[in-house]
């Protein structure tokens, strides 16, 4: 077999997933000849595939070494450090990429992003603007550079963008209007929006609140008053013969990362990818519980009109996180965009604690939706959890935590039913 043979099937390895594979197939080419770039490349993209954070920077570095124009090496180092978090890092490597390939789009969106995490908008948007000038069809570009404009408090300027692609952007733009007050512009567009994307959740949220800020009727049809469909029960009798302690010693064995950004989540752990991968006893279970009680909360509400219940996804699928508090942890308001229906199980409520500590509050409002109706008490509905309560409520809807001082940790599991499409 010829080496253009070889690298042909550490690709395809490479493409499959198969790391371990790849990786002893692209040590031995090396071993052959160490003087190619694009091998030293591609181990680092496998070593980096593998966590081995540390040597995949030393192939790269190798690959930049005997070839110093070779740009995408420094963009997948950029990419290395955006995944671990480390902006700062990622940022000369991107500008790098950008020297030697000023026409790279997908170096300025990643360029930006990396910016926009630092919070360093205006530059953020610098590149942005770089990626709708370079390919102005780009939907991409658009959607990237609307959203920094929105989250910078550039208004104006982001509407035309956010109009234009895509299911959250669409919504910024309806948020977008709304907030500056073109409410003639506003009502127009959401007229638009709720028949071309009648199942935009985040449209379904600033619809529900501006409709009744304005007191106008909430003609998006997703969900019109998302407070009336929050379900709370107890599930304890049903977990029998598990108990809590049953629940808290397994989830504490999943792996789990403690979330940094603070953009949602504070001061807690969360586990990693989809808990209901793990086929233990206490997750089998309390599936079997989740599908149970979606079933009887779809009965429940079976005669309203609601796109919510008459679109119901024919099928889905169940993703699920475990969430572990530590003093003073909580949730800021947040939706879940790519849910139906959003849940949550409480496995473990700190004993002592005060008033409404712990409790999960579901808004209308959130995001900083301005108020301009202040005369108007906006409805919200608030609860505090005991252990074995067991929540469902439309992903559309505001919800957040309120934090409890007590030192002893508060354990949930939290979910959305999600359509495949
Ligand atoms: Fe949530």
């Amino acid at each position: 077999m010829n080496l253009s043979d070889k690298i042909k099937l550490l690709e395809k390895e490479y493409n499959n997933g198969n790391m371990v594979k790849a990786e002893v197939m692209v040590k031995e080419l090396i071993s052959e000849d160490s003087t190619l770039p694009h091998l030293h490349n591609s181990y680092g993209m496998i070593l980096d595939k593998l966590e081995k954070i540390d040597d995949a920077i030393a192939s790269y570095k190798k690959a930049i070494k005997l070839n110093p124009a070779y740009f995408e090496v420094y963009f997948n180092m950029g990419q290395l450090f955006m995944r671990n978090r480390m902006a700062e890092k990622a940022i000369p490597n991107y500008k790098k990429t950008l020297e030697l390939k000023p026409d790279f789009v997908e170096g300025y969106i990643a360029l930006g992003n990396a910016l926009k995490y630092l919070k360093k908008f205006k530059e953020a948007i610098f590149n942005f603007r770089k990626v709708v000038e370079l390919k102005p069809d780009f939907p991409g570009g658009h959607i990237v550079l609307g959203a920094a404009l929105q989250e910078n408090s550039q208004l104006n300027e982001a509407i035309p963008h956010l109009k234009k692609f895509g299911v959250a952007s669409k919504a910024r733009a309806l948020e977008c209007l709304y907030s500056i007050k073109d409410i003639s512009g506003y009502n127009k567009f959401l007229l638009e929006l709720s028949k071309s994307q009648p199942l935009n959740l985040r449209a379904a949220t600033i619809s529900a609140y501006a409709s009744h800020q304005l007191d106008i009727e909430n003609i998006y049809p997703f969900c019109k008053n998302p407070l009336d469909y929050i379900s709370i029960t107890n599930i304890e009798s049903d977990l029998k013969p598990l108990s809590f302690d049953d629940f808290y010693k397994e989830v504490l064995s999943f792996d789990e990362f403690w979330e940094k950004s603070g953009k949602v989540t504070n001061k807690a752990y969360k586990t990693h990818g989809n808990i209901f991968d793990n086929k233990t006893k206490c997750i089998l279970k309390l599936k079997e519980i989740i599908l149970d009680q979606i079933e009887k909360y779809k009965q429940k509400f079976s005669k309203n009109k609601d796109y919510i219940i008459t679109y119901w996804p024919k099928s889905f699928h169940l993703y699920g996180w475990h969430v572990r508090y530590l003093k003073l942890g909580k949730q800021n308001d947040h939706i879940h965009p790519d849910g139906w229906i959003s849940g949550g199980f409480y496995i473990k409520i700190p004993k002592k604690k005060k008033n409404n500590e712990g409790a999960i509050r579901f808004d209308l409002h959130g995001f900083n939706y301005p108020v301009l109706n202040k005369n108007k008490k906006i409805p919200h509905v608030e609860y505090v959890p005991k252990e074995g309560d067991f929540c469902l409520f439309p992903s559309s809807l505001f919800h957040r935590t309120i934090p409890c001082a007590s030192d002893e940790e508060r354990h949930m599991i939290a979910f959305d039913i999600r359509p495949k499409n």
